[in-house]
């Protein structure tokens, strides 16, 4: 038995998002994305390559998938054994701690975690750029959860040169999200295939690719003048670009559902009562606020009139991945 590998990374939300690749097999989105990692969500996995295993054996949550379940994983790993040259398959045993599949980004440090611990342990040395390229093969938003605070992943245009690093960690000012965990349905849609339709079918998408650009730059001012305000409403208006791409596709989409209204709906009330808070959604029914932490308790008591209170769950900016090794 070789050594084994544990990787724990942190869970983030775009605030300028990645939606369509321009490369699928390499993982090159179409336009590059700012996001924010956050401290109360993460995934935690151990990783051994093991001569005597005669298939990779997946563990979540202790329950060993079959395979049909974790082919994904394990042509990740095929990738790993191939940059490597290790030959052995892998015990993987994976904890997340962030509600799987409902947009709350458990493939961001799902394959974040995974990338780490599992190219350590097939005796990779890779610094955090290159770990968050072997990441970003596994899954585009997995690219920035290598990195805490606010993370920039820059689209690039081949393998070498998509990338994220970090734009601003530590955050010394104050903004946090609350995340409005809603009932978790199975997606319409899984978010490579939809952003696939999006981009073969939305007559808006050129119209995206470009409005994405400049909210990156808009986005980095904003981050770097500390400016709450910029960064909820740039935000809160790229979020609601992208589902208008699903909206207009063929045939259209959408991840919405009846509760996820109610939630943008009270944001929007609050802010027409002087509370400064904003929202964004990625591909599934939760809502993210963004606001500061001061008006946490105000926005959540307001919450409360539609949901329960396990449902508010408050994050604040999180760090970068972390490793730990036994023998
Ligand atoms: O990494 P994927 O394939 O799960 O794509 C997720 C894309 C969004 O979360 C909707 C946006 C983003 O930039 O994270």
């Amino acid at each position: 038995m070789s050594k084994t590998v544990t990787a724990r990374a942190h869970t983030n939300i775009a605030l300028v998002k990645y939606w369509g690749k321009k490369d699928p097999k390499l993982m090159l989105p179409q336009n590059g994305s700012i996001s924010l990692t956050l401290d109360h969500f993460y995934t935690q996995t151990s990783v051994t390559f093991d001569s005597n295993l005669n298939r990779d054996q997946i563990y979540f949550d202790d329950q060993l998938l079959p395979a049909t379940k974790s082919r994904r994983i394990s042509r990740f790993l095929d990738l790993v054994r191939q940059q490597s040259g290790a030959e052995a398959y892998a015990a993987v045993h994976t904890e997340n701690h962030v509600p799987t599949s409902a947009g709350l980004a458990s493939s961001a440090s799902g394959f974040a975690a995974l990338a780490g611990a599992a190219s350590r342990a097939a005796g990779m040395n890779l610094d955090n750029t290159a770990l968050s390229r072997l990441a970003r093969r596994g899954s585009g938003s997995a690219t920035r959860s290598i990195f805490g605070g606010f993370v920039e992943w820059h689209a690039g245009h081949d393998d070498a040169s998509s990338y994220a690093e970090v734009l601003q960690d530590p955050i010394d000012w104050d903004i946090q999200m609350i995340a409005v965990v809603l009932k978790a349905t199975r997606k319409p849609i899984s978010s490579t295939a939809g952003m696939a339709r999006v981009v073969k079918t939305s007559p808006y998408y050129p119209a995206w690719v470009k409005t994405a650009k400049t909210d990156l730059k808009r986005m980095r001012r904003a981050i770097t003048a500390k400016d709450l305000t910029t960064v909820g409403q740039i935000a809160e208006t790229n979020a609601m670009r992208m589902h208008a791409l699903n909206l207009s596709a063929q045939p259209a989409f959408n991840y919405f559902t009846a509760a996820t209204l109610t939630a943008i709906n009270a944001v929007t009330d609050l802010r027409a009562h002087g509370v400064n808070c904003y929202y964004t959604l990625d591909a599934g029914p939760n809502v993210k606020i963004i606001c500061a932490g001061k008006d946490t308790d105000v926005i959540k008591t307001a919450l409360q009139r539609h949901f329960a209170p396990e449902q508010l769950i408050v994050a604040k900016p999180g760090p970068g991945i972390t490793f730990t090794e036994t023998e």
